[in-house]
């Protein structure tokens, strides 16, 4: 038996037909165009994402009919978060391209709800917080600037949802019109601790509730998909959550303080704080990680939102690397960074500082500073930012008085850069904490695989999907924390905030 798992992520879509061992045994990807038509702002055009979906299905589809594999037999969802999608009930067709995650637009929203004090209430009710990051903002910004195409939401013929919806939509002919919990509880509309959305965020942010899909949960047959529309296959959709969620699930964190973090665009860490939701007092994010059908449970966030991101830049904006996987080799080179500090704020600052003005900063440059320590500086940083993440989340989660050690054991890693074992070292030095790397670096689609495997029957309970899980490598850290790296790091921080622009 086989599940087909679609991640519908930030820059393209990766199709993975995972076997029942959650080995990946074949894949397809499709990049789709990213649209800025202002600094700032980030769109995607819906229509875009679903052909990539479609394509990308397609070549993992086909690879495992050329290897032989058992053809899936379920799908599984998995998407980008917060990024908002309008599409007409009855054509599926999107009267404008999605507003994305990243656009930071809603800035001013922002402001001006804060000012008015709605930003305590916002957080009591979601466990996020006034950030453009969001969904609600977004779609405030529609009613107030695009007055003809929000006349199609007030009066009932567009929809407006998550990415896990909008694919929902599309893969079953428009039969289906739902979004999942964990994606619903990244939109500020929902109400994560006591469930449903939420009427009085709705009228905060003006967004009919009328417009907004059923929420269900992450693992059940939702319904199937519609062969005229996806490659004449009829499959069950069984399962989704959002790609940071999946990623928990797919490093089988089911127990309580089970973390992972996964290095993508920006980096995301999770922990399992079980069915008691943990609020944040500084900076972290009270999220749903999944509901399996006897209530949800809970995460507890750091969103980091320029890591991989830094690397590209090095590689486009710069150009001292020809290719994101150079700098493991390039870094390696020196020593050390030489005093170099680079902050990333390439998009403001996330968690735990939330600082929109924040901007990108380089400090410490002398004659002697090279390309190559200007790449350490980069891993080194992506390292530092995982630790003040780390590091809040431990002392919420125990009092300041516990070591991070006894209440996060341990972080597993995932996503592309968990490859650069430079980087999982450090981290581990940083966080004086065992690092460990699974075989499958892919957990975001693996999770999502699994919550549908779970419903179909491919896995019975998540005991076998946590046999699955298997060591790639262990990186133990060598008792160098690079206290002076690190105390420069934080001034460094201070100096990228509040920028005057
Ligand atoms: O919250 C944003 C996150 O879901 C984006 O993930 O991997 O598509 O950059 P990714």
């Amino acid at each position: 038996m086989s599940v087909l798992a679609i991640d519908a992520g930030t820059t393209g879509v990766t199709a993975l037909v995972v076997d029942g061992a959650g080995g990946i045994a074949a894949r397809g990807y499709q990049e789709f165009p990213q649209h800025f038509p202002r600094p700032g702002w980030v769109e995607h055009e819906p229509e875009e994402i679903w052909l990539a979906t479609i394509s990308a299905c397609k070549a993992a589809i086909d690879g495992a009919r050329a290897a032989d594999v058992p053809a899936p037999t379920a799908i599984g969802i998995t998407n980008q978060r917060e990024t908002v999608v309008l599409w007409d009930r009855r054509t599926l067709r999107a009267p404008r391209r999605a507003i994305v995650w990243q656009d930071r637009r809603t800035a001013d929203i922002c402001a001006e709800f804060s000012d008015a004090g709605h930003g305590a209430r916002v957080g009591e009710l979601t466990g996020l917080r006034l950030d453009p990051y969001f969904s609600a903002t977004k779609l405030t910004w529609l009613a107030r600037n695009e007055p003809d195409t929000w006349r199609g939401v007030t009066e009932g013929r567009l929809v407006v949802g998550t990415v896990d919806a909008y694919l929902v939509a599309r893969l079953t002919g428009g039969q289906v019109l739902a979004t999942e919990v964990s994606n619903a509880s990244r939109t500020l509309l929902y109400d994560t601790f006591g469930g449903g959305w939420s009427a009085e965020l709705c009228e905060l942010f003006g967004v009919p509730e009328i417009a907004l899909p059923e929420v269900v949960g992450s693992s059940g047959v939702l319904g199937h998909t519609d062969p005229g529309e996806f490659l004449g296959l009829t499959l069950p959709v069984a399962g989704i959550a959002g790609d940071q969620q999946a990623a928990l699930f797919g490093q089988a964190c089911f127990d309580t303080g089970a973390t992972k973090c996964t290095y993508g665009t920006g980096s995301f860490v999770l922990t399992n704080t079980g069915d008691t939701p943990v609020r944040s007092e500084h900076g972290l994010l009270t999220t749903i990680a999944w509901d399996l059908g006897d209530g949800p449970v809970y995460a507890l966030e750091g969103s980091i939102f320029v890591t991989g991101a830094a690397v590209q830049w090095l590689r486009d904006g710069l150009g001292i690397i020809g290719a994101a996987a150079e700098i493991e080799g390039l870094a390696a080179t020196v020593p050390d960074t030489h005093g170099v500090v680079f902050v990333p704020a390439l998009t403001g600052l996330g968690a735990p500082y939330w600082d929109p003005s924040a901007r990108g900063t380089i400090l410490g440059l002398t004659r002697g500073t090279t390309r190559a320590h200007l790449a350490r500086a980069t891993l080194a940083a992506i390292a530092y930012e995982v630790r003040d993440v780390l590091t809040v989340m431990a002392a919420e989660l125990a009092g300041d008085d516990r070591p991070t050690a006894e209440v996060i054991p341990e972080l597993s890693v995932d996503g592309g850069a968990s490859a650069n074992s430079l980087l999982c070292q450090l981290q581990a030095d940083q966080l004086a904490l065992p690092v460990r790397r699974p075989r499958v670096t892919e957990t975001t689609g693996l999770g999502a695989a699994f919550l549908a495997g779970l419903a179909t029957g491919v896995w019975s309970s998540t005991d076998e999907l946590a046999r699955t899980w298997q060591l790639d490598a262990r990186f133990t850290p060598s008792g160098r924390t690079d206290e002076d790296g690190y105390r420069l790091w934080r001034v460094a921080v201070d100096r990228a905030r509040d920028w005057p622009a």
